[in-house]
């Protein structure tokens, strides 16, 4: 089975060797648990490293504090970079431009942000047609079917092999039960699978924690489902990673304790903590 790297060295031996290529995995953790910087890792990875072109779609960071949060690691070194290898998709914004607006979807913005080959397109080319996403923006909310326009774009403009969604938390609130929503994420998932891509998809933790999800429904879906979490032990949070299913592989089954230094995700895989 091929599998691919996240960059993240440590998570990378805890998975045997990477994640199971075009697959789903799902990364879950309470908020400031690293869900984002974890994906952010991966798909910078897979653009400076592996050349495999990405993107980032952000539901609920702007695309300015997406470049703020990279500016601050050492693995946003982009200059090896073509530009358009690594697209951030800021769908919170075009959320809140078109909330309200009816028919017309036909502008077409690119916004190419970073010399030195770094590229940040916003491009709404692929906006144009569907009925299905125009009712989900003008509602003001972007749900799956808006995402699936998105990807379909950029996977065929672009050669897209790596693919975050944060978050699906964000994308769940368009529906207004659990039946539809659950409905909608088994499609979600079954297109991603039809797509060929290595997906990320990030959804908060429940309030019961560990590895519970926002919807309950989302880990069904997913081939792996990584769970982060932050603990308070005796005063002090420790930050933790584990890898609580695989499909397709083994793994290793521990929860492990992991800092975030310049370099990003730093995991002690020697490390087990029990509670
Ligand atoms: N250089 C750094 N050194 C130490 N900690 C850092 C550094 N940069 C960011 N952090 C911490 O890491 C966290 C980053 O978490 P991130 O934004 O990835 O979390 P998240 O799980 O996506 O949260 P949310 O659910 O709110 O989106 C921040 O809360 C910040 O406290
Ligand atoms: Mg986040």
């Amino acid at each position: 089975m091929r599998r691919v790297k996240t960059g993240i060295d440590g998570l990378d031996q805890l998975s045997h060797g990477g994640l199971p290529a075009e697959t789903v995995t799902l990364v879950s953790g309470p908020a400031g648990s690293g869900k984002s910087l974890l994906c952010l890792q991966f798909v910078c990875h897979g653009v400076t490293v592996e050349e495999e072109p990405g993107l980032y779609v952000s539901l609920e960071e702007s695309r300015e504090g997406i470049e703020r949060a990279l500016s601050n690691y050492r693995f946003n070194d982009f200059r090896p970079l073509k530009s358009g290898n690594l697209t951030v998709m800021d769908l919170g914004w075009l959320r809140h431009e078109l909330a309200g607006r009816t028919g017309d979807f036909g502008l077409a913005r690119m916004d190419r942000l970073w010399e030195q080959g770094r590229s940040y397109l916003l491009d709404l080319d692929w906006m144009k047609g569907g009925p299905p996403v125009a009712e989900e923006l003008e509602s003001g909310m972007v749900g799956f079917r808006t995402l699936e326009a998105a990807v379909d774009h950029y996977a065929s403009e672009h050669g897209l092999k790596r693919l975050v969604i944060d978050s699906l938390a964000a994308a769940g609130l368009y529906y207004s039960g659990p039946e539809q929503l659950r409905r909608e994420v088994f499609r979600f998932g079954r297109f991603l699978r039809d797509r060929h891509l290595s997906t990320l998809l990030i959804t908060e933790a429940g309030t019961g924690g560990g590895g519970s999800t926002r919807y309950g429904v989302e880990h069904f879906i997913a081939d792996t489902h990584i769970v982060l979490g932050l603990r308070n032990m005796r005063g002090e949070f420790k930050r933790t990673i584990a890898i609580q299913k695989m499909r397709f592989s083994g793994h290793d089954g521990g929860v492990h304790p992991f800092v975030i230094t310049e370099n990003g995700i730093e995991v002690n895989t020697r490390e087990y903590l029990r509670f």
